[in-house]
Protein backbone atom coordinates (compact mmCIF):
# COMPACT_ATOMS: atom_id res chain seq x y z
CA UNK A 1 0.00 0.00 0.00
CA UNK A 2 1.35 3.30 -0.99
CA UNK A 3 2.36 5.77 2.05
CA UNK A 4 1.95 9.68 1.90
CA UNK A 5 4.44 11.98 4.05
CA UNK A 6 3.61 15.38 5.37
CA UNK A 7 6.43 17.51 6.99
CA UNK A 8 4.73 20.22 9.62
CA UNK A 9 6.83 22.98 10.77
CA UNK A 10 5.74 26.47 12.52
CA UNK A 11 8.17 28.66 10.84
CA UNK A 12 6.10 27.76 7.76
CA UNK A 13 3.52 29.96 8.21
CA UNK A 14 0.96 31.14 5.20
CA UNK A 15 -1.13 33.93 7.43
CA UNK A 16 -3.78 34.46 9.77
CA UNK A 17 -7.16 32.53 9.45
CA UNK A 18 -9.64 35.68 8.74
CA UNK A 19 -13.02 34.64 10.15
CA UNK A 20 -14.72 35.68 7.00
CA UNK A 21 -13.61 32.95 5.24
CA UNK A 22 -16.68 30.42 6.77
CA UNK A 23 -19.24 32.84 5.12
CA UNK A 24 -21.77 31.52 3.54
CA UNK A 25 -25.00 33.31 1.45
CA UNK A 26 -28.35 34.00 1.47
CA UNK A 27 -30.42 35.26 -1.49
CA UNK A 28 -33.69 35.03 -2.50
CA UNK A 29 -33.77 31.98 -4.62
CA UNK A 30 -36.48 29.26 -4.41
CA UNK A 31 -36.85 28.48 -0.60
CA UNK A 32 -33.36 29.77 0.86
CA UNK A 33 -35.93 32.73 2.69
CA UNK A 34 -39.31 32.01 2.14
CA UNK A 35 -38.93 28.11 3.83
CA UNK A 36 -35.70 28.64 5.29
CA UNK A 37 -34.72 31.07 7.13
CA UNK A 38 -38.18 32.93 7.18
CA UNK A 39 -41.69 30.72 7.81
CA UNK A 40 -44.08 32.86 10.13
CA UNK A 41 -46.69 30.56 10.96
CA UNK A 42 -43.75 27.40 11.54
CA UNK A 43 -44.33 25.69 15.06
CA UNK A 44 -40.50 27.59 15.25
CA UNK A 45 -40.60 31.26 14.00
CA UNK A 46 -39.95 33.97 16.21
CA UNK A 47 -42.65 36.96 16.07
CA UNK A 48 -40.21 38.37 12.97
CA UNK A 49 -41.32 34.46 11.19
CA UNK A 50 -37.43 33.88 11.43
CA UNK A 51 -37.12 29.99 12.27
CA UNK A 52 -35.30 29.29 15.09
CA UNK A 53 -34.17 25.89 14.32
CA UNK A 54 -32.87 27.05 11.22
CA UNK A 55 -30.63 29.75 13.37
CA UNK A 56 -29.60 27.22 15.67
CA UNK A 57 -28.29 25.26 12.77
CA UNK A 58 -26.80 28.37 11.33
CA UNK A 59 -25.01 29.44 14.71
CA UNK A 60 -23.74 25.10 14.49
CA UNK A 61 -22.43 25.42 11.07
CA UNK A 62 -20.27 28.41 12.94
CA UNK A 63 -21.16 30.67 9.80
CA UNK A 64 -19.17 33.91 10.23
CA UNK A 65 -20.46 35.99 7.62
CA UNK A 66 -23.82 35.96 5.68
CA UNK A 67 -24.09 37.81 1.90
CA UNK A 68 -27.39 39.15 0.81
CA UNK A 69 -29.73 39.68 -1.29
CA UNK A 70 -28.21 37.99 -4.32
CA UNK A 71 -26.83 36.19 -6.25
CA UNK A 72 -28.48 36.67 -9.57
CA UNK A 73 -31.41 37.77 -8.09
CA UNK A 74 -29.84 41.01 -6.56
CA UNK A 75 -29.37 42.67 -10.66
CA UNK A 76 -32.99 43.17 -10.62
CA UNK A 77 -33.75 43.84 -7.03
CA UNK A 78 -35.37 47.80 -5.30
CA UNK A 79 -33.97 47.36 -1.71
CA UNK A 80 -37.14 49.99 -1.45
CA UNK A 81 -39.47 47.10 -1.85
CA UNK A 82 -38.29 45.47 1.03
CA UNK A 83 -38.59 47.59 3.71
CA UNK A 84 -41.15 49.52 5.77
CA UNK A 85 -44.76 47.94 6.55
CA UNK A 86 -44.89 44.68 5.33
CA UNK A 87 -48.81 44.89 4.26
CA UNK A 88 -47.85 47.79 1.55
CA UNK A 89 -44.70 46.00 0.09
CA UNK A 90 -45.12 45.23 -3.29
CA UNK A 91 -45.46 42.29 -4.67
CA UNK A 92 -42.80 41.98 -8.35
CA UNK A 93 -41.58 39.67 -11.02
CA UNK A 94 -38.10 38.07 -10.38
CA UNK A 95 -36.68 37.59 -13.69
CA UNK A 96 -33.71 35.96 -12.00
CA UNK A 97 -35.26 33.08 -11.10
CA UNK A 98 -38.59 33.58 -12.81
CA UNK A 99 -40.46 33.45 -9.53
CA UNK A 100 -43.19 36.19 -7.64
CA UNK A 101 -41.51 38.47 -5.11
CA UNK A 102 -43.60 38.65 -2.20
CA UNK A 103 -41.28 41.27 -0.36
CA UNK A 104 -42.45 40.54 3.01
CA UNK A 105 -38.45 39.32 4.00
CA UNK A 106 -36.12 42.77 3.18
CA UNK A 107 -33.11 44.50 4.64
CA UNK A 108 -34.46 45.22 7.85
CA UNK A 109 -35.60 41.59 8.72
CA UNK A 110 -32.28 40.23 7.21
CA UNK A 111 -30.35 42.64 9.60
CA UNK A 112 -32.66 41.21 12.57
CA UNK A 113 -31.98 37.57 11.08
CA UNK A 114 -27.99 38.36 10.70
CA UNK A 115 -27.79 39.41 15.13
CA UNK A 116 -29.58 36.13 15.64
CA UNK A 117 -27.54 33.93 14.02
CA UNK A 118 -24.22 35.79 14.80
CA UNK A 119 -23.06 36.96 11.85
CA UNK A 120 -21.45 39.73 9.62
CA UNK A 121 -23.76 40.34 7.14
CA UNK A 122 -22.05 40.93 3.42
CA UNK A 123 -24.70 43.47 1.43
CA UNK A 124 -24.81 43.20 -2.62
CA UNK A 125 -26.07 46.28 -4.82
CA UNK A 126 -27.38 46.16 -8.01
CA UNK A 127 -25.52 47.22 -10.81
CA UNK A 128 -27.37 45.27 -13.23
CA UNK A 129 -30.56 47.43 -13.49
CA UNK A 130 -29.94 50.27 -11.30
CA UNK A 131 -26.61 52.32 -10.37
CA UNK A 132 -24.67 54.57 -7.87
CA UNK A 133 -27.87 56.97 -6.66
CA UNK A 134 -29.65 53.62 -5.57
CA UNK A 135 -26.23 51.94 -3.85
CA UNK A 136 -25.97 55.51 -2.12
CA UNK A 137 -29.47 55.44 -1.63
CA UNK A 138 -29.20 52.07 0.38
CA UNK A 139 -25.96 52.87 2.05
CA UNK A 140 -27.43 55.85 3.56
CA UNK A 141 -30.62 53.56 4.59
CA UNK A 142 -28.45 51.52 6.38
CA UNK A 143 -24.94 53.19 7.80
CA UNK A 144 -25.46 56.84 8.05
CA UNK A 145 -26.85 57.47 11.81
CA UNK A 146 -29.72 59.84 10.82
CA UNK A 147 -31.05 63.38 10.25
CA UNK A 148 -31.56 62.64 6.31
CA UNK A 149 -34.25 61.30 5.02
CA UNK A 150 -33.13 57.66 4.12
CA UNK A 151 -31.24 57.30 7.43
CA UNK A 152 -34.14 58.87 9.19
CA UNK A 153 -36.84 56.18 7.17
CA UNK A 154 -34.03 53.06 8.71
CA UNK A 155 -35.11 54.71 12.20
CA UNK A 156 -38.93 54.91 11.73
CA UNK A 157 -38.75 51.77 10.25
CA UNK A 158 -37.27 50.52 14.19
CA UNK A 159 -33.65 50.69 13.14
CA UNK A 160 -32.38 53.89 15.94
CA UNK A 161 -28.98 52.78 15.78
CA UNK A 162 -27.03 52.91 11.92
CA UNK A 163 -26.54 48.66 10.64
CA UNK A 164 -22.67 49.44 9.97
CA UNK A 165 -22.75 47.23 7.36
CA UNK A 166 -18.85 46.70 6.51
CA UNK A 167 -18.38 44.64 3.57
CA UNK A 168 -20.70 45.19 -0.03
CA UNK A 169 -20.08 43.76 -3.10
CA UNK A 170 -20.57 46.21 -6.03
CA UNK A 171 -23.49 43.98 -7.94
CA UNK A 172 -23.13 40.13 -8.93
CA UNK A 173 -21.37 38.30 -11.96
CA UNK A 174 -22.00 40.88 -14.96
CA UNK A 175 -19.70 39.41 -17.25
CA UNK A 176 -22.33 36.63 -17.21
CA UNK A 177 -24.92 36.76 -20.22
CA UNK A 178 -27.74 35.56 -18.23
CA UNK A 179 -27.19 38.67 -15.63
CA UNK A 180 -30.13 41.00 -15.61
CA UNK A 181 -28.02 44.00 -16.75
CA UNK A 182 -25.29 42.10 -17.69
CA UNK A 183 -22.39 44.53 -18.97
CA UNK A 184 -18.92 44.20 -20.68
CA UNK A 185 -15.30 44.98 -18.73
CA UNK A 186 -15.43 48.45 -19.59
CA UNK A 187 -19.14 49.35 -18.90
CA UNK A 188 -18.85 47.81 -15.68
CA UNK A 189 -15.72 48.69 -14.15
CA UNK A 190 -16.43 52.23 -15.25
CA UNK A 191 -19.67 52.12 -13.65
CA UNK A 192 -18.11 49.88 -10.39
CA UNK A 193 -15.38 52.89 -9.72
CA UNK A 194 -17.85 55.36 -9.75
CA UNK A 195 -20.18 53.98 -7.32
CA UNK A 196 -17.31 52.91 -5.03
CA UNK A 197 -15.84 56.47 -5.08
CA UNK A 198 -19.40 57.59 -4.21
CA UNK A 199 -20.05 55.06 -1.60
CA UNK A 200 -16.73 55.73 -0.06
CA UNK A 201 -17.75 59.37 0.38
CA UNK A 202 -20.76 58.28 2.26
CA UNK A 203 -18.79 56.01 4.72
CA UNK A 204 -15.00 55.70 4.33
CA UNK A 205 -15.17 52.43 6.20
CA UNK A 206 -17.06 50.17 4.14
CA UNK A 207 -15.27 47.28 2.24
CA UNK A 208 -15.66 47.05 -1.58
CA UNK A 209 -15.43 44.30 -3.83
CA UNK A 210 -15.43 44.48 -7.66
CA UNK A 211 -17.18 41.78 -9.78
CA UNK A 212 -14.48 38.95 -11.39
CA UNK A 213 -15.54 36.29 -12.97
CA UNK A 214 -18.14 33.98 -12.60
CA UNK A 215 -16.11 30.98 -13.51
CA UNK A 216 -12.64 30.07 -14.29
CA UNK A 217 -14.34 28.64 -17.44
CA UNK A 218 -15.72 31.97 -18.46
CA UNK A 219 -14.34 33.24 -22.18
CA UNK A 220 -13.48 36.20 -20.91
CA UNK A 221 -11.52 35.24 -17.63
CA UNK A 222 -8.48 37.17 -16.37
CA UNK A 223 -8.88 39.54 -19.39
CA UNK A 224 -12.12 40.40 -17.33
CA UNK A 225 -10.52 40.89 -13.63
CA UNK A 226 -7.61 42.95 -15.74
CA UNK A 227 -9.70 45.60 -17.12
CA UNK A 228 -12.24 45.64 -14.02
CA UNK A 229 -9.61 46.38 -12.04
CA UNK A 230 -7.95 49.30 -14.21
CA UNK A 231 -10.61 51.04 -13.56
CA UNK A 232 -11.54 49.81 -9.99
CA UNK A 233 -8.38 48.82 -7.61
CA UNK A 234 -7.55 51.98 -6.16
CA UNK A 235 -11.64 52.21 -5.02
CA UNK A 236 -11.75 48.13 -3.62
CA UNK A 237 -10.47 46.08 -1.46
CA UNK A 238 -11.27 43.22 -2.60
CA UNK A 239 -11.78 41.06 -6.40
CA UNK A 240 -14.95 38.25 -6.39
CA UNK A 241 -14.25 34.78 -7.84
CA UNK A 242 -17.10 32.30 -8.25
CA UNK A 243 -16.79 28.29 -8.89
CA UNK A 244 -19.11 25.40 -8.74
CA UNK A 245 -18.34 21.57 -9.02
CA UNK A 246 -20.83 19.24 -10.84
CA UNK A 247 -21.03 15.90 -10.07
CA UNK A 248 -23.48 15.26 -12.71
CA UNK A 249 -20.98 13.70 -15.45
CA UNK A 250 -20.31 10.72 -12.99
CA UNK A 251 -16.99 10.96 -13.37
CA UNK A 252 -16.23 11.15 -9.99
CA UNK A 253 -11.90 10.47 -9.76
CA UNK A 254 -11.96 14.55 -11.44
CA UNK A 255 -15.35 15.42 -9.03
CA UNK A 256 -12.52 14.54 -6.30
CA UNK A 257 -10.17 16.65 -7.49
CA UNK A 258 -12.43 20.29 -8.05
CA UNK A 259 -10.01 21.53 -5.58
CA UNK A 260 -7.35 21.41 -7.99
CA UNK A 261 -9.17 23.95 -10.33
CA UNK A 262 -10.37 26.16 -7.35
CA UNK A 263 -6.39 26.45 -6.10
CA UNK A 264 -5.35 27.16 -9.98
CA UNK A 265 -8.24 29.65 -10.21
CA UNK A 266 -7.26 31.67 -7.26
CA UNK A 267 -3.30 31.63 -7.84
CA UNK A 268 -4.77 32.94 -11.49
CA UNK A 269 -7.17 35.76 -10.09
CA UNK A 270 -3.89 36.71 -7.73
CA UNK A 271 -1.85 37.05 -10.57
CA UNK A 272 -3.93 39.13 -12.50
CA UNK A 273 -4.48 41.70 -9.63
CA UNK A 274 -0.46 41.85 -9.13
CA UNK A 275 -0.39 42.48 -12.75
CA UNK A 276 -2.46 45.24 -12.77
CA UNK A 277 -1.15 46.58 -9.12
CA UNK A 278 2.50 46.61 -11.04
CA UNK A 279 0.92 48.63 -14.33
CA UNK A 280 -0.82 50.96 -11.61
CA UNK A 281 2.28 51.35 -9.78
CA UNK A 282 0.01 50.20 -6.62
CA UNK A 283 1.54 48.60 -3.66
CA UNK A 284 -1.60 47.65 -2.14
CA UNK A 285 -2.41 43.70 -2.50
CA UNK A 286 -5.51 43.23 -3.31
CA UNK A 287 -7.45 39.93 -1.57
CA UNK A 288 -9.84 37.44 -2.93
CA UNK A 289 -13.39 37.45 -2.19
CA UNK A 290 -14.52 33.91 -2.69
CA UNK A 291 -17.79 34.59 -2.05
CA UNK A 292 -19.49 31.65 -4.15
CA UNK A 293 -18.59 28.05 -4.36
CA UNK A 294 -19.52 24.53 -3.69
CA UNK A 295 -20.63 21.70 -4.99
CA UNK A 296 -23.84 22.46 -7.04
CA UNK A 297 -25.65 19.83 -9.76
CA UNK A 298 -25.93 22.51 -12.23
CA UNK A 299 -27.34 20.19 -14.85
CA UNK A 300 -30.34 19.95 -13.22
CA UNK A 301 -31.05 23.29 -12.94
CA UNK A 302 -33.34 24.25 -16.43
CA UNK A 303 -35.63 20.91 -15.29
CA UNK A 304 -36.35 23.63 -12.33
CA UNK A 305 -36.69 26.22 -14.15
CA UNK A 306 -39.25 24.61 -17.28
CA UNK A 307 -42.27 24.40 -17.50
CA UNK A 308 -43.85 26.58 -14.47
CA UNK A 309 -45.78 30.11 -14.39
CA UNK A 310 -44.84 32.65 -11.80
CA UNK A 311 -44.75 31.57 -8.69
CA UNK A 312 -43.71 32.37 -5.03
CA UNK A 313 -41.07 30.25 -3.58
CA UNK A 314 -40.58 27.43 -5.59
CA UNK A 315 -38.39 24.72 -4.42
CA UNK A 316 -35.56 25.45 -6.70
CA UNK A 317 -31.69 23.69 -6.77
CA UNK A 318 -32.24 21.60 -4.00
CA UNK A 319 -29.66 19.47 -4.43
CA UNK A 320 -29.18 16.59 -1.92
CA UNK A 321 -25.27 16.32 -1.37
CA UNK A 322 -23.67 12.75 -1.54
CA UNK A 323 -20.58 11.64 1.31
CA UNK A 324 -18.52 11.97 -2.07
CA UNK A 325 -19.92 15.94 -2.64
CA UNK A 326 -19.18 16.37 1.47
CA UNK A 327 -15.67 15.23 0.77
CA UNK A 328 -14.98 17.53 -1.94
CA UNK A 329 -16.66 20.40 0.41
CA UNK A 330 -14.08 19.44 2.87
CA UNK A 331 -11.08 19.88 0.22
CA UNK A 332 -12.07 22.83 -1.31
CA UNK A 333 -12.40 24.18 2.85
CA UNK A 334 -8.78 23.18 2.78
CA UNK A 335 -7.93 25.37 -0.30
CA UNK A 336 -9.38 28.72 0.74
CA UNK A 337 -7.47 28.37 3.51
CA UNK A 338 -4.23 26.82 2.02
CA UNK A 339 -4.59 30.79 0.28
CA UNK A 340 -5.03 32.43 3.39
CA UNK A 341 -2.80 35.25 2.92
CA UNK A 342 -4.63 36.59 -0.42
CA UNK A 343 -8.73 35.08 0.01
CA UNK A 344 -9.97 37.54 2.92
CA UNK A 345 -13.46 36.18 2.20
CA UNK A 346 -15.04 33.09 1.38
CA UNK A 347 -19.20 32.58 1.33
CA UNK A 348 -20.56 29.01 0.49
CA UNK A 349 -23.15 29.12 -1.62
CA UNK A 350 -26.15 29.13 -0.35
CA UNK A 351 -26.99 28.49 2.99
CA UNK A 352 -30.37 27.05 3.25
CA UNK A 353 -32.34 24.54 0.50
CA UNK A 354 -30.74 25.86 -2.19
CA UNK A 355 -27.50 24.12 -3.05
CA UNK A 356 -27.06 24.20 0.34
CA UNK A 357 -25.98 22.80 4.30
CA UNK A 358 -29.00 22.97 5.79
CA UNK A 359 -32.52 21.73 4.09
CA UNK A 360 -35.78 22.51 5.21
CA UNK A 361 -39.33 21.03 4.94
CA UNK A 362 -41.80 24.15 4.90
CA UNK A 363 -44.03 23.40 8.19
CA UNK A 364 -41.38 20.91 8.68
CA UNK A 365 -37.95 19.71 10.49
CA UNK A 366 -35.08 21.23 9.17
CA UNK A 367 -31.64 19.02 9.03
CA UNK A 368 -28.04 18.89 7.96
CA UNK A 369 -27.11 17.28 4.96
CA UNK A 370 -23.84 16.02 4.41
CA UNK A 371 -21.66 18.93 3.57
CA UNK A 372 -22.76 20.72 6.47
CA UNK A 373 -20.42 18.81 8.76
CA UNK A 374 -16.80 19.56 7.47
CA UNK A 375 -17.94 22.87 7.23
CA UNK A 376 -18.72 22.83 11.09
CA UNK A 377 -16.13 21.36 12.16
CA UNK A 378 -13.68 23.20 9.80
CA UNK A 379 -15.01 26.47 11.04
CA UNK A 380 -14.61 25.71 14.31
CA UNK A 381 -11.23 24.36 14.79
CA UNK A 382 -9.21 26.09 11.56
CA UNK A 383 -7.61 28.43 14.23
CA UNK A 384 -4.19 30.66 14.49
CA UNK A 385 -1.97 30.63 12.02
CA UNK A 386 -2.32 28.47 8.34
CA UNK A 387 0.94 26.52 7.49
CA UNK A 388 2.58 25.43 4.93
CA UNK A 389 2.78 21.58 4.25
CA UNK A 390 4.78 19.61 2.10
CA UNK A 391 3.06 16.67 1.26
CA UNK A 392 4.59 13.40 -0.48
CA UNK A 393 1.92 11.58 -1.93
CA UNK A 394 0.57 9.57 -4.57
CA UNK A 395 -0.91 10.40 -7.65
CA UNK A 396 -4.22 8.95 -9.49
CA UNK A 397 -5.64 9.95 -13.21
CA UNK A 398 -8.51 11.98 -13.50
CA UNK A 399 -9.80 13.22 -17.16
CA UNK A 400 -10.14 16.50 -16.30
CA UNK A 401 -7.16 17.50 -14.30
CA UNK A 402 -4.51 14.88 -15.35
CA UNK A 403 -2.55 13.32 -12.44
CA UNK A 404 -3.63 14.60 -8.92
CA UNK A 405 -2.06 14.06 -5.72
CA UNK A 406 -4.40 11.65 -3.62
CA UNK A 407 -3.71 13.69 -0.51
CA UNK A 408 -4.51 17.42 -0.34
CA UNK A 409 -3.82 18.65 3.34
CA UNK A 410 -3.58 22.09 5.42
CA UNK A 411 -2.43 22.84 9.03
CA UNK A 412 -2.80 25.64 11.46
CA UNK A 413 -0.79 25.90 14.50
CA UNK A 414 -2.49 28.01 17.24
CA UNK A 415 0.01 29.97 18.98
CA UNK A 416 -2.37 30.97 21.98
CA UNK A 417 -3.22 27.03 22.81
CA UNK A 418 -0.30 25.45 21.24
CA UNK A 419 -2.63 23.35 19.44
CA UNK A 420 -2.39 21.86 16.16
CA UNK A 421 -4.80 20.99 13.61
CA UNK A 422 -4.71 19.21 9.87
CA UNK A 423 -7.33 18.75 7.66
CA UNK A 424 -6.35 16.06 4.73
CA UNK A 425 -8.55 14.38 2.15
CA UNK A 426 -7.65 11.12 0.44
CA UNK A 427 -9.20 10.98 -2.88
CA UNK A 428 -8.01 7.62 -3.83
CA UNK A 429 -10.32 4.47 -3.12
CA UNK A 430 -7.85 2.64 -0.79
CA UNK A 431 -7.42 3.75 2.63
CA UNK A 432 -4.07 5.82 2.68
CA UNK A 433 -1.48 5.50 5.56
CA UNK A 434 0.32 8.80 6.44
CA UNK A 435 3.18 9.57 8.28
CA UNK A 436 3.55 12.96 9.73
CA UNK A 437 6.80 14.57 10.54
CA UNK A 438 5.71 17.34 13.15
CA UNK A 439 9.58 18.10 13.89
CA UNK A 440 9.22 21.95 14.74
CA UNK A 441 6.32 21.16 16.64
CA UNK A 442 7.84 18.24 18.90
CA UNK A 443 6.37 17.79 22.42
CA UNK A 444 2.62 17.13 20.71
CA UNK A 445 0.14 13.89 20.94
CA UNK A 446 -2.44 13.22 19.40
CA UNK A 447 -5.63 14.01 20.91
CA UNK A 448 -8.61 13.27 17.81
CA UNK A 449 -8.89 12.11 14.40
CA UNK A 450 -12.62 12.56 13.14
CA UNK A 451 -13.41 10.87 9.44
CA UNK A 452 -16.02 12.04 6.80
CA UNK A 453 -15.21 8.51 4.98
CA UNK A 454 -17.41 7.65 1.92
CA UNK A 455 -15.39 4.98 0.59
CA UNK A 456 -18.34 2.19 1.98
CA UNK A 457 -21.10 4.77 1.21
CA UNK A 458 -20.25 6.95 -1.82
CA UNK A 459 -23.76 8.14 -2.35
CA UNK A 460 -25.61 8.08 1.38
CA UNK A 461 -27.51 10.88 1.60
CA UNK A 462 -29.21 12.86 4.79
CA UNK A 463 -33.12 12.74 4.41
CA UNK A 464 -35.77 14.07 6.67
CA UNK A 465 -35.73 9.97 7.54
CA UNK A 466 -32.28 9.78 8.10
CA UNK A 467 -30.84 12.67 8.88
CA UNK A 468 -27.61 11.27 10.45
CA UNK A 469 -26.63 8.65 7.98
CA UNK A 470 -23.79 10.40 6.83
CA UNK A 471 -21.70 11.64 9.73
CA UNK A 472 -18.50 12.25 10.50
CA UNK A 473 -17.23 9.30 13.28
CA UNK A 474 -14.30 8.79 15.66
CA UNK A 475 -11.13 7.01 14.45
CA UNK A 476 -8.26 5.59 16.39
CA UNK A 477 -5.72 8.40 17.20
CA UNK A 478 -2.11 7.86 15.28
CA UNK A 479 0.32 6.13 16.57
CA UNK A 480 3.79 7.87 17.75
CA UNK A 481 6.88 7.84 17.84
CA UNK A 482 9.06 11.00 18.85
CA UNK A 483 8.07 13.77 16.61
CA UNK A 484 6.46 11.39 14.06
CA UNK A 485 3.01 10.16 13.94
CA UNK A 486 1.31 7.72 11.57
CA UNK A 487 -2.32 7.70 10.77
CA UNK A 488 -4.78 5.92 8.80
CA UNK A 489 -6.94 7.94 6.14
CA UNK A 490 -9.94 5.98 5.18
CA UNK A 491 -10.89 5.91 1.28
CA UNK A 492 -12.09 8.81 -0.23
CA UNK A 493 -12.80 10.62 3.42
CA UNK A 494 -12.12 14.00 4.90
CA UNK A 495 -10.33 14.05 8.03
CA UNK A 496 -9.88 16.21 11.02
CA UNK A 497 -6.54 15.33 12.92
CA UNK A 498 -5.98 17.25 16.38
CA UNK A 499 -2.65 17.48 18.27
CA UNK A 500 -2.57 19.20 21.58
CA UNK A 501 0.91 20.12 23.80
CA UNK A 502 1.72 17.73 26.13
CA UNK A 503 0.51 18.49 29.83
O1 LIG B 1 -25.91 30.62 -6.15
C1 LIG B 1 -26.74 30.47 -7.27
C2 LIG B 1 -26.41 31.45 -8.38
O2 LIG B 1 -25.16 31.13 -8.92
C3 LIG B 1 -26.28 32.90 -7.99
O3 LIG B 1 -27.49 33.56 -7.98
C4 LIG B 1 -25.40 33.46 -9.07
O4 LIG B 1 -24.64 34.54 -8.62
C5 LIG B 1 -24.56 32.27 -9.50
O5 LIG B 1 -24.54 32.12 -10.87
Amino acid sequence: MRTARLTIDSAFAIGAVDRRLFGSFVEHLGRCVYGGIHEPGHPEADPLGLRRDVLALTRELGVSMVRYPGGNFVSGYRWEDGVGPVDDRPRRLDLAWKTIEPNTFGLDEFMAWAAAAQVEPMMAVNLGTRGVQEACDLLEYANHPGGTRLSDLRRAHGAQQPYGIRLWCLGNELDGPWQVGHKTAEEYGRLAAETARAMKLIDPSVSLVACGSSGRGMPTFASWEATVLEHTYEHVDFISAHSYYDPSDGDRASLLASAVDMDQFITEVVATADHVAARLRQTRKLKVSFDEWNVWYQSRVQGDLDGRGWVEAPALLEDDYTAVDAVVVGDLLITLLRHADRVGVAAQAQLANVIAPIRTRTGGPAWRQTIFHPFALTARYARGTVLRTEPVSPTYPTKRYGDVPVLDTVALHDEESGALTVFAVNRGTDDLPLDLDLRGLSGLRPVQHLSLAAGDDPEGVNTEAEPDRVTPRELPTGTVDGDRCAVRLPAISWNLLRFAPLP
